[in-house]
């Protein structure tokens, strides 16, 4: 800990620790005894404080609840064979927390500070991150607008809060996928490359109406012509065609995803090629039909690497090669597993 940041600490007088039930812990639903509160007013940030875990009083009128003037992070703490715990990659979600603040028009945060109040409330914390194989701490960082104001207008003043549960995985099985063709998730010159809750909110109806018919998840297609692939659900979309990894270039409607940017780089160590670029629908469809598409799948945090069963576009559905049998899935899994777990030198310092 630097001394650049004073975080006060109030310790939760008991812990909720043995009530937790650490083999059955569903995505985001339980939440350790601390969160980390800082505040921005006047121009700074200021009274950085981690506190027990609990429900905050806000005025109604503040501008995240009427005009969605908030974004969040997302970013896991993994427990290594020797009790160690690391944080992966946490400087890529702090350089994305700030490009998020910068489009949704709100202070940024120094990358040290947001690092540090991560570290240390896991650190307070560090007996609640799991050590069952295929567990982890996800940790939430967000931010959002706090002046009782009805305007349109950016706030003065904010809150960054970060919260850390225990979770198992995001998806429990392969995905069946809907490629969209009628509603967007992001536009061109709107915000989908940041993070901001705005995205997600826009995308439950579609979810929602993908679910009643049966789908998992929903393949974003882009907002003009619905003819190129942009992202799956909440994650990056991923594809083996021809023995090459294939996916959207990051752009104004996609995410520069952490997890997209680590299996890029692991796949290219390995000699792999790798293509960021457009990517037609009727191309992914196409190798799939032709046997040349071996692998599809979302990558993101939550997500890890959650590979496609089945696409459905337009009335007719292609089915993927088994995933439980891909070469690349995974070897990628197992390989980003090791980095993360401490089970390989970490010759990038992914690991903080
Ligand atoms: C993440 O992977 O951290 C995400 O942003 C997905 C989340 C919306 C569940």
């Amino acid at each position: 800990m630097s001394d650049k940041l004073a975080i006060k600490v109030t310790k939760a007088a008991h812990s909720k620790l043995p009530n937790v039930d650490f083999e059955n812990l569903p995505f985001g639903k339980t939440f350790s005894d601390h969160m980390l509160i800082g505040t921005y007013a006047d121009g700074a940030w200021k009274d950085f404080e981690i506190v027990p875990f609990g429900d905050i009083s806000l005025s109604p009128a503040i501008s995240a609840l009427h005009y969605g003037q908030t974004f969040f992070e997302g970013l896991k703490a993994y427990r290594h064979d020797d009790g160690k715990i690391s944080v992966f990659r946490p400087d890529k979600n702090a350089k994305r927390f700030n490009i998020s603040a910068e489009r949704m028009c709100m202070p940024t945060l120094p990358e040290e500070m947001f690092i540090e109040s991560i570290a240390k409330l896991v650190d307070i914390d560090r007996d609640w991150v799991p050590s069952k194989e295929g567990y982890t701490m996800y940790i939430r960082p967000f931010m959002f607008a706090t002046d009782p104001y009805l305007g349109v207008a950016p706030s003065t003043t904010y809150k960054f809060m970060v919260l850390v549960c225990p979770t198992g995985a995001y998806f429990s099985k392969n995905l069946n996928v809907k490629i969209e063709t009628e509603y967007t998730r992001s536009a061109e010159g709107g915000f989908g490359y940041a993070k901001a809750a705005g995205n997600y909110a826009g995308s439950l109806f579609p979810g929602k109406k993908a679910s009643e018919k049966g789908f998992d998840q929903i393949l974003w297609t882009d907002a003009k012509t619905h003819e190129y692939v942009e992202e799956m659900g909440a994650a990056n979309a991923m594809f083996v065609i021809n023995g090459k990894l294939v996916t959207p270039s990051t752009r104004d409607t996609i995410l520069d995803g952490v997890t997209r940017d680590s299996i890029i780089t692991l796949a290219k160590s390995w000699g792999m090629e790798v293509e960021e670029r457009r990517v037609a629908v009727a191309e992914v469809l196409e190798a799939i039909e032709n046997g040349t598409c071996t692998d599809a799948f979302g990558a993101g945090t939550a997500a890890t690497i959650a590979s496609v069963a089945e696409m459905y576009h337009n009335g007719k559905t292609y089915v993927l090669p088994d995933p439980s049998k891909s070469e690349f899935a995974n070897k990628m899994r197992k390989a980003l597993d090791d980095i993360k777990y401490g089970r390989v030198e970490d010759t990038r310092g992914w690991n903080y």
